[in-house]
């Protein structure tokens, strides 16, 4: 993960284009108009959101982020850190077509009553949907927010029961070099496969943390992660991983991913704060996806009030 010089995500708003414009795209095309020259930005454009194919999800709105600034579903599902597809953040949003998020089965393991399987739909079916629109905070420096649809992970933590060494959850994203091409590369790839996370067990339980099966009253978008991704608003986004297939119970903190690559710079807890930089950049300022100027960062993203007290015994500076 390393700072971009030129922002190269920046688009202008004229630039943005809704949702609602790709999806005409198939109606356009059967009016018979492929004669119509369209100009190479447009199809890009377009062929970007034909690998993001979603369906419909039912879900209940909720007041989490009410008069928050979206940002669009163009600008958030165009500009990923996914690298079982590539380092770049444009790249993912063309390669993800290789994932199949269905059939989707999760394993539950470890310090529990008893480990099992569940498949999404069982997950679906199971969970009444709420939207949260939540700030996202990478440790790059940029910024978003998004219209996130899911469930609080603690549904799972009681569906499994965790006995009392259960101290700590693990999560693990698929391996299968045949739809990560960058699985495939060994240890030639962008980083250490399969990509690992970990939250401490009150940080799961926290009403903030979800698990996302959609986005912007879809379902998430292959290269945003799809079928099921972790969100945790008041930590980098390293820790928010994507196409989970194991959610495992845990005696001792786990080493993740970016921890394990370089754990000078990426810790275990990664709350988002702006008065511990990265060593090699400021963390007390973002950019949001689409602006211009910067912003002043928030004490936990913003959610200080639902999570300060989780860490008040803790020197920030050191567990970073
Ligand atoms: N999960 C997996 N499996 N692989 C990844 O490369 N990148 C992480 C996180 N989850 C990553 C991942 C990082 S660094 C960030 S900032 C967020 O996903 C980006 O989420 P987004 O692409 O939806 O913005």
């Amino acid at each position: 993960m390393n700072i971009l010089k030129k922002p190269s995500w920046y688009i202008s708003e004229n630039e943005v284009t809704d949702e609602s414009l790709f999806d005409k795209r198939r109606d356009f095309l059967k009016l018979g108009a492929a004669t119509v020259v369209l100009t190479s930005s447009v199809m890009e454009k377009l062929s970007a959101i034909e690998m993001t194919k979603r369906d419909p999800l039912r879900f209940t709105k909720t007041s989490f982020g009410k008069g928050l600034e979206q940002n669009s579903f163009h600008q958030a599902s165009t500009y990923n850190n996914f690298y079982e597809f590539s380092l770049k953040k444009s790249e993912p949003a063309k390669l993800a077509h290789t994932l199949k998020p269905s059939p989707w089965d999760i394993e539950i393991k470890g310090e529990i009553e008893k480990p099992f399987t569940i498949s999404m739909e069982e997950i679906l079916s199971s969970y009444p949907l709420e939207e949260r629109v939540y700030r996202f905070r990478c440790v790059e420096a940029w910024a978003m927010v998004v219209p996130w649809i899911g469930f609080p992970l603690s549904h799972i933590i009681k569906l499994a029961k965790p006995n009392s060494k259960a101290k700590y959850v693990k999560f693990t994203t698929l391996f299968d070099p045949k739809q990560f091409p960058d699985q495939a590369k060994g240890m030639f790839g962008n980083i250490p496969y399969p990509y690992v996370e970990g939250l401490r067990m009150d940080e799961a339980m926290n009403d903030l943390t979800i698990l996302s099966v959609g986005m912007y009253g879809k379902t998430l978008a292959k290269q945003s992660g799809a079928p099921l991704r972790l969100i945790v608003p008041w930590k980098y986004g390293f820790k928010s991983i994507k196409s989970i297939v194991s959610i495992e119970f845990v005696e001792n903190q786990p080493i993740n991913t970016w921890n394990d690559i370089n754990p000078k710079e990426y810790g275990f807890y990664a709350n988002v704060n702006p008065n511990v930089d990265h060593p090699r950049w400021s963390q007390a300022r973002e950019r949001k996806l689409g602006s211009f100027f910067k912003q002043r960062t928030l004490m936990f993203n913003g959610y200080e009030k639902e999570v300060a007290g989780m860490y008040k015994d803790m020197d920030l500076r050191k567990f970073i």
